[in-house]
């Protein structure tokens, strides 16, 4: 039987809660990480981009993959392609977490894997979310411990998306042909500012919170004395352009139309992790 569903990072921010939605719907899982530990009620598989001896065993069984990106990587072309390939020639439907704005170009890494995706022949679904409202308890979590958002984003607004709503999307892109052959701009019920998220963080949390707009080079220093390699630190920053620019203010209802719930908003996200905030 090939009925199982393969769902790359699985211990991460959107695998996580995207295998428990799909347990939940009944559905077999490979839960696939480099450890191939056992999560949240599915079958663990070891599966590393970096070792291409690890796909065929992941696919194994599989008839729909998650495929994500993990953080950290530039050249995602190269470290996806190939089990992109081994999935394509499987016919194995395919969805793929993308990220917002990329169909701008299609040199942009991330469009040329879409359009790999897209003229497969394979069914496939495309999303792509904006920024994720958890980036504040992840990337900007000791600043905000120190009461400060220092990012280069200017006064541009961004559609912050709670990672629940991107799983919740992915669990139905995988769970129903509805949506096949589709790409789905994925973002949040409205675009606020840093400082209107800072805000928020401090009504929220009780503590005083700023956001500081600053300089590409300056972030890129305080990234890289945090440990983020130079080229990575680079390439965080230039992706704040676009937000600068007003990209990522744009909302839609696509949240809604793969779910059939509103998309969350930033305070209900800051209320479900508050301890994390205080
Ligand atoms: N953050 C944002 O605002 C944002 C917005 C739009 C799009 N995105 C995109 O979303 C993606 C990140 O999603 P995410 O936050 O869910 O990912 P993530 O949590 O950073 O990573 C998911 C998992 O990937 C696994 N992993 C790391 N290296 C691996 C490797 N070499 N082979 C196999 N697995 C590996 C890790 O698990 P193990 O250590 O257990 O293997 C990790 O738990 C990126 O493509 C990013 O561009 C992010």
């Amino acid at each position: 039987m090939t009925n199982k569903i393969l769902v790359l990072g699985a211990t991460g921010n959107i695998g996580k809660p995207l295998t428990a939605a799909l347990i939940a719907k009944g559905e077999t899982v490979k839960a696939a990480s480099r450890t191939g530990k056992a999560i949240v009620g599915a079958e663990g598989v070891i599966f590393d981009f970096t070792d291409l001896t690890t796909i065929d065993n992941a696919l194994e069984g599989v008839n729909r993959i998650y495929v994500m990106v993990p953080t950290g990587h530039i050249d995602v072309v190269s470290l996806v392609t190939p089990v992109l390939d081994a999935a394509i020639k499987r016919g194995v439907k395919i969805v793929f977490q993308s990220v917002l704005g990329v169909d701008a170009d299609d040199n942009i890494p991330y469009r040329q894997l879409e359009l790999k995706i897209e003229r497969s022949g394979v069914p496939f679904v495309i999303l792509r979310p904006n920024w994720f409202s958890d980036n504040f308890h992840t990337f900007w979590l000791a600043g905000i411990k120190q009461g400060v958002i220092a990012v280069p984003a200017g006064q541009g607004k961004s559609s912050f998306i709670d990672v629940r709503d991107i799983a919740e999307s992915a669990a139905s892109a995988l769970t129903t042909s509805e949506f096949d052959g589709q790409a789905f701009n994925l973002t949040g019920p409205v675009a606020l500012s840093y400082t209107e998220a800072a805000e928020i963080l401090s009504k929220e949390s009780g503590h005083p919170i700023q956001y500081q707009a600053i300089e590409d080079s300056v972030f890129v220093n305080i990234l890289t004395e945090a440990g983020v390699p130079n080229d990575y630190a680079g390439f965080l920053a230039s992706i704040f352009y676009p937000v600068r620019e007003g990209w990522t203010a744009l909302t839609t209802d696509a949240v809604e139309k793969l779910t059939g719930h509103a998309p969350r908003t930033l305070t209900a996200y800051v209320r479900s992790h508050l301890s994390l905030f205080k």
